[in-house]
């Protein structure tokens, strides 16, 4: 072959594999076209190259965020591997001869969402595809706190917070009392921003003049479409109500601690006494029938000595 007839040769296979579709190429690039991730875990794109004849052999690999966050991910060329750290190809050991070209994510990130593309040339042609991926996260259980934080007294306000962090969108935050009225309209709810693109969520409700008959608040986290992602419960911690009944607990219990004892052995020894008496009475009716006679001896003996 001239070079002039390798160029024509190599123009004619370019110009069939560009106009054609990817259904007239040798090779296919087979795609899932779009994924729904989860922030902070792994995720597979995966993209498997379907060759219509065998024995092909791989030789660029190329993975591209498109859009704003434009980026390549993955570049192989030629046994030079080009990575982009949290992005590798999914098959551990992947080598040219292994047609599975997925990729993956290692700790998705809200940055990530976007459109992906995918490009592989092999020794039989070009072939390219594009996958789409959404990233979602949840918030996590909320966390109450309040303002005091202990020995409430009764009839102070109080502050409480309910916290949550992690969720993508600005979420809802609902307040309750132990009977369920909704105390919403109260509370105030603030939503921050963090750094890699998830919300902070922090509502505020002031009981005022808090009793001790309304101290236990629920705050629930609602999704964008109104379902509820999470809850925690609050109780009031109350100073004097609480702290006096407890005392008064403890008060009962050492009472029946000390009582039981005291009871039983009071009891042994009434026990015991009564027994000692009746059987002083019993020995006694029968010394009294002998220290009769000896008396009346002695009687009759002091006679007899008076009488002497
Ligand atoms: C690709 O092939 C499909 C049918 O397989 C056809 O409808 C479409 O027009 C083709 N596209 C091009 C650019 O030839
Ligand atoms: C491609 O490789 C990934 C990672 O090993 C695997 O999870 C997936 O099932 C493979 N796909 C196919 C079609 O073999
Ligand atoms: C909730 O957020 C508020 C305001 O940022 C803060 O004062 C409070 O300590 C937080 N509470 C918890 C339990 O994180
Ligand atoms: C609670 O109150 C809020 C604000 O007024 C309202 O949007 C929400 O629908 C109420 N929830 C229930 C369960 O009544
Ligand atoms: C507070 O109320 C919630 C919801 O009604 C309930 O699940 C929780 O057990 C209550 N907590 C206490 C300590 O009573």
């Amino acid at each position: 072959m001239t070079s002039a007839t390798t160029l024509l040769f190599f123009t004619i296979h370019f110009a069939c594999i560009r106009a054609g579709n990817s259904s007239e190429s040798f090779v296919k690039l087979e795609c899932k076209t779009e994924y729904h991730g989860v922030y902070g875990q792994q995720l597979i794109l995966e993209c498997i190259v379907k060759p219509v004849v065998v024995d092909v052999t791989i030789i660029t690999v190329t993975w591209k965020r498109m859009g704003a966050a434009a980026a390549n991910l993955l570049e192989y060329h030629k046994e030079k591997m080009d990575l982009t750290p949290g992005f590798k190809f999914a098959e551990p050991s992947w080598n040219k001869k292994n047609m599975n070209v997925s990729l993956l994510l290692t700790n998705t990130n809200m940055a990530d969402k976007g459109e992906y593309e995918c490009m592989v040339t092999t020794d039989v042609g070009i072939a390219t595809a594009t996958t789409s991926l959404s990233v979602t996260a949840k918030y996590k259980t909320p966390t109450m706190s309040s303002i005091p934080e202990t020995n409430i007294k009764e009839n102070t306000d109080v502050t409480i917070f309910c916290n949550s962090t992690g969720g993508h969108q600005k979420w809802l935050i609902w307040w309750f009392d132990q009977f369920g009225t909704n105390w919403t309209r109260s509370a105030e709810l603030v939503a921050k921003e963090t750094d890699d693109g998830l919300f902070s969520l922090s509502s505020k409700f002031t009981v005022l003049k808090a009793t001790s008959s309304y101290r236990n608040y629920t705050c629930e986290v609602l999704n964008v479409n109104g379902a509820k992602e999470g809850m925690a419960s609050f109780v009031i911690p109350f100073v004097s109500r609480g702290e006096g009944r407890k005392g008064d607990n403890v008060d009962i219990v050492s009472t029946t601690k000390w009582l039981i004892p005291v009871v039983a052995i009071g009891s042994l020894i009434i026990i015991l006494l009564a027994a000692l008496l009746f059987f002083k009475r019993c020995s006694a009716q029968r010394g009294y029938q002998t220290d009769t006679r000896h008396d009346q001896d002695v009687e009759a003996e002091g006679l007899n000595s008076n009488r002497n």
